[in-house]
């Protein structure tokens, strides 16, 4: 102790020191890095590299199979999430930690849950938390909300503040911001300057380059297992970055030229539910991409869900649009209160890519192979036989053109990392005929490179006459890929830009407006679901 404090500069808190993971294949080797009090260390790669298993083994969530790290000076090999947890070490996790049944103050305050003669004192609980989620904005959240009642975005933020403790040393983040907005992810970067200021540490992942550039001041990148090099940020390019990750570059945001719009598909008229969506009309025309941009808690999801008939709408009604080439002359069908059904919507056509791959997108204990070809098995059988030659050739396509980093298609989804099961999400849609995709983050979590492949693919399905909707939080992405872009407040849709009339500061003032005002035709809103 006393030699460290003496010493300029001062030793680092946290030194990996050639740490190496096995599985059935090694999937970390030789990792040595050291992690300096007070610093944001941006950890990034492609998909599969192996970042959050490294940052598991820092948390106590996996432990090392060879190497070893230090912790203050100490020697220091968590056990369990919970011997890191006590010595200061915290993850928030890439897939939600949360207990969803619990509600959002029995998750934030787990294992510190305030009791009075062996009764838990909800009130006590209920302040807590409430300090607990103001620290990042979240002062509209009822902590007696149970956490399945909220979106995704306002479970990561809850996970967030969980991991606010005052007793952090250590907190790594792994992909926080996939799913927030501008204004959740500024909220963020506050607490992160606060740790910092107070000497945490904090090791930061994400494959969003412009916020690494923002906030971190060292960069370590991770190649397949292997640490490529650690070093400072100021004057390292996004190029630079992408070439370290990838090994080249990649374009992955050029603007594409307005596509041109063919026969409406699908519409919506006033359609709604309860205040999540409140009376949405669209269209979706063949040849385009509409893309839905809106904070946390807007509605995007819903309106999806809706669309999909994943969830019944109250009011309102979707039309299907007959295809001119086929069914020449046909009447439009019109769907009072939408799809009644999944089953309904795919049946016309109608495929989803959902943003919560856990829960609604994948079987994880099944194979790439079973999850891809899922969506329609009746491409690849014939009579009621399975084609396995056929089946096993087309998900080695997807395989290759998604870049799905894998032993084989045998492998169990629930064994690959975060973007490899998302590509698999994708995959399930694109060998299916199909009029609409709906896609909810699509990209979420998905590494530069591998996205430019499935921008490539959208863009394929778009020139074959597919409609498609793509709800993203990334501003950016939906300004290089939307045709049209309409932005959801509070449960309406408050705008649509056409390409070319778009900026990123109009799209997010629409996003932050008030619905009721002047857009709003009839009743306003009563209450705002949003975290604004
Ligand atoms: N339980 C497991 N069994 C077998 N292999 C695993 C397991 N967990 C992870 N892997 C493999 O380890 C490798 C690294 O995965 P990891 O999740 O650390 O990647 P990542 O860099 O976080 O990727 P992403 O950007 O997609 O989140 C992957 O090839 C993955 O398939
Ligand atoms: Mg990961």
């Amino acid at each position: 102790m006393n030699r460290r404090a003496s010493q300029a500069p001062a030793a680092p808190l946290l030194c990996i020191d050639a740490v190496g993971k096995d599985y059935t294949a090694t999937v970390l080797d030789g990792i040595t890095l050291a992690l300096n009090a007070g610093e944001v260390l941006a950890l990034t790669g492609e998909n599969g590299a192996g970042k959050s298993t490294l940052s598991k083994i820092v948390c106590g969530l996996e432990s090392a199979t060879r190497g070893g790290m230090r912790l203050a000076g100490e020697t220091y090999a968590p056990a369990s999430r919970r011997e890191a947890e006590r010595l200061g070490v915290r993850m928030v996790m890439q897939e939600l930690g949360l207990v969803p049944t619990l509600t959002v103050a029995e998750n934030l305050l787990m294992g510190r849950l305030p009791h009075r003669a062996g009764w838990l004192r909800r009130d006590a609980l209920h302040t807590a938390a409430r300090a607990q989620l103001a620290k990042i904005g979240l002062d509209s959240i009822d902590p007696a909300t149970p956490v399945s009642q909220l979106g995704i975005g306002q479970q990561q933020m809850v996970e967030i503040a969980r991991n606010l403790q005052d007793d952090t040393r250590i907190l790594v983040l792994d992909e926080p911001t996939a799913m927030l907005t501008p204004r959740e992810t500024s909220y963020l970067f506050d607490q992160i300057a606060r740790l910092t200021a107070r000497g945490v540490a904090i090791v930061y992942v994400s494959h969003r380059l412009e916020e690494l550039r923002r906030i971190a001041d060292r960069v370590a990148v991770l190649r397949d297992g292997r640490l490529v090099d650690a070093r400072p940020m100021a004057g390292m390019s996004e190029d630079d970055l992408v070439q370290r990750m990838v090994g080249r570059s990649v374009s992955d945001l050029e603007h594409r030229p307005r596509r041109a719009a063919g026969p409406m598909v699908m519409s919506a008229q006033g359609i709604g539910r309860g205040t999540a969506v409140q009376d949405v009309s669209l269209e979706l025309r063949a040849g385009e991409v509409f893309g839905i941009a809106g904070l946390v808690g807007s509605g995007r999801t819903e309106l999806v869900r809706l669309l999909f008939g994943a969830d019944r709408a109250d009011r309102g009604s979707v039309t299907l649009h007959p295809d001119p080439d086929t069914a020449e002359g046909a009447a439009p069908r019109v769907l009072q209160r939408g799809f009644a059904s999944p089953m309904q919507a795919i049946a016309a056509g109608v495929g989803l890519v959902t943003e919560d791959r856990k829960s609604q997108g994948l079987l994880l204990g099944q194979s790439i192979r079973i999850n891809a070809t899922l969506s329609d098995l009746s491409t690849i059988s014939r009579a009621g036989w399975l084609q396995r030659a056929k089946e096993n050739r087309l998900v080695q396509g997807f395989v290759q053109t998604l870049g799905i980093r894998c032993r084989s298609p045998e492998q169990p989804v629930g064994t690959l990392s975060g973007g490899n099961q998302q590509k698999v999400v994708f995959a399930r849609w694109l060998h299916r005929e199909g009029r609409v995709l709906l896609l909810d983050e699509p990209t979420r979590g998905v590494d530069v490179g591998a996205r430019a492949e499935l921008y490539g693919e959208l863009d394929r399905m778009a020139a074959s006459g597919r409609a498609l909707l793509m709800v993203s939080s990334d501003l950016r992405e939906l300004m290089a890929m939307a045709d049209r872009i309409g932005v959801m407040s509070a449960g309406r849709l408050v705008a649509v830009f056409e390409r070319g009339q778009w900026s990123e500061q109009s799209l997010l003032a629409a996003a932050f407006s008030e619905p009721g005002g002047r857009e709003a035709p009839g009743h306003s809103s009563s209450s705002s679901p949003a975290t604004v």
